[in-house]
């Protein structure tokens, strides 16, 4: 019988995945891919959960014509094909092969945003466009992502269900709960079309810095302590039951306490050290960048990957340079943990104040309404960079709505009072010794930027009116008035008008 309540377009990793997870919660799916092995994949994986009685039925479509035909209408179609002009062109054809204006499509992939904007008005008037950012990998994609929707209000009501059906649930005091149980879904509504991928953006973004800072805490422990990749991972495990716990201490605890397979050697150490991306990281950075918003320690761990991939370079250099890297005589080992320990905590806040300053700077100037407290709660489980302290972040946003920086929020404040004495000896340990951390000097520099009442660009300002005229504000005068000064004479000031 066709009647399936949503068709899911493109069934590599993750549209597979999120096919199984919703038959599992009982919707009839049905999927189609231009790749028979992706359809064979996904149809042999989701005949088994088809044969219980609970779950949902699972139909493979011969084309889009038979997919359109095989939903209940309003027809509902999630898209997980690869970002960019692909997005359009199955929309395309999904219109030539008979959508109607009431059926809802939605993008799930990892699309830029502006381009999400751009669709809901290309295809206004000949179907809902629709978006949702998915977060949490493969596993989290199969067993809960973290959704983040977008668009046409309505779509929003039709989809929901399934959404929150299929999302990560958090319980009571926010803790990830298994897929059958019942709790706070991590899926929500977050504005107008482009929000939803706006802020997966913005997550991948810390994403980024958060993988960069564990990646310098392991790499002080390794070159000034040095400690085994094994060691390391032990006390990430150790660091993973408090403040710290997140997702991503977690998967690194584990791997670095990996053996490699093939030589037996600690797996991390036969990685070669050259990080890739896929792009989302950068799309932060620049967007910063051109807003204004101070966002250095994210477009640090782009920097970062960048420095990592002159890997021939950085070989020739290490040879040249290699009496910088004698140490400084011995460390206290427990101590210099304990401060690295505050180190990343504070930097890892800082990060996120940094992308929740870029959320607000964009929510205003777009006029979306970002409820940053909800954003940090489907955070709380699903997504890649789900921690236990977000939590933390939705209170202090749910306490003050209108909280001008994350650090700012009392409980923060005494966080950062308290461990920052750490955060600076890592620092200045990472400099004596010689080991890059450029995300946590970054984040030390930012917050020290951010508590400084006087910064030097009343100097700043004066070079560019020497040079160029470019004309400064005075500390005594409003500062809507501007001045230059005559530099050849310096004795008279010009209004500027
Ligand atoms: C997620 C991830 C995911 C991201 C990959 C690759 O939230 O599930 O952010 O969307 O695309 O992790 O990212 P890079 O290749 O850019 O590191």
């Amino acid at each position: 019988m066709m009647d399936s309540q949503i068709a899911m377009i493109g069934l590599g990793v993750m549209g597979k995945s999120l096919a199984l997870n919703l038959l599992d919660h009982g919707f009839n799916v049905t999927g189609y891919d231009i790749s028979q092995q992706n359809c064979t994949r996904a149809a042999d994986e989701a005949q088994p959960l088809s044969e219980q009685m609970d779950k949902g039925q699972f139909v493979l479509a011969r084309d889009l014509t038979h997919l359109i035909e095989s939903l209940v209408p309003p027809r509902v179609i999630a898209l997980s094909v690869p970002a960019g002009p692909i997005v359009d062109s199955v929309i395309e054809d999904l219109i030539s092969a008979g959508l109607s204006r009431d059926d809802i499509v939605i993008d799930t992939g990892n699309s830029l945003w502006t381009d999400s904007e751009a669709r809901e008005h290309r295809f206004a008037g000949k179907l809902r466009f629709f978006s949702t950012a998915v977060s949490g990998g493969e596993v989290g994609a199969r067993f809960g992502p973290s959704l983040m929707a977008s668009g046409d209000k309505e779509a929003w009501n039709y989809v929901k269900p399934m959404w929150q059906a299929i999302a990560a649930k958090v319980d009571v005091n926010g803790l990830p709960v298994g897929p059958f149980e019942s709790g706070e879904a991590c899926a929500a509504y977050l504005g107008p079309a482009g929000a939803g991928h706006y802020v997966k953006m913005v997550h991948n973004g810390i994403e980024y810095a958060d993988m960069q800072l564990i990646c310098e805490a392991y790499y002080f422990m390794s070159c000034a302590l040095n400690m085994s990749a094994n060691e390391i991972g032990q006390i990430f495990s150790h660091w993973n039951q408090g403040v710290l716990n997140s997702y991503l201490m977690e998967i690194s605890a584990e791997i670095l306490q990996t053996a490699d397979p093939v030589t037996g050697r600690p797996f991390v150490e036969v990685v070669l050290d050259k990080a890739g991306q896929k792009g989302t990281g950068l799309w932060t950075a620049v967007n910063a960048l051109q807003q204004g918003v101070p966002a250095p320690t994210i477009a640090q761990a782009v920097f970062a990957r960048a420095q990592s991939s002159q890997k021939s370079l950085r070989t020739v250099a290490s040879k040249t340079f290699s009496a910088q890297l004698s140490s400084q005589g011995a460390l206290d080992k427990k101590q210099v943990l304990s401060e690295l320990h505050d180190a990343l905590y504070c930097s890892k806040l800082t990060v996120y104040a940094q992308g929740f300053d870029l959320l607000n700077a964009t929510s205003k100037k777009e006029d979306w309404g970002l409820d940053f407290a909800n954003i940090a709660k489907i955070w709380r489980a699903g997504c890649i960079i789900r921690a236990i302290f977000l939590q933390d972040i939705a209170d202090a946003y749910l306490t003050n709505p209108a909280l001008d920086n994350l650090l700012l929020a009392p409980g923060f404040v005494e966080q950062l009072l308290a461990r920052s004495p750490g955060w600076r000896a890592s620092i200045a340990n990472s400099a004596l010794y010689g080991v890059a951390m450029p995300a946590m000097s970054s984040a030390l520099s930012y917050f020290d930027g951010l508590r400084s009442d006087i910064l030097p660009a009343n100097l700043l300002q004066a070079q560019r009116d020497y040079f160029g005229a470019h004309s400064y504000a005075r500390v005594d005068e409003d500062e809507s008035l501007r001045y230059h000064l005559s530099w050849s004479c310096k004795t008279k000031q010009q209004i500027i008008v």
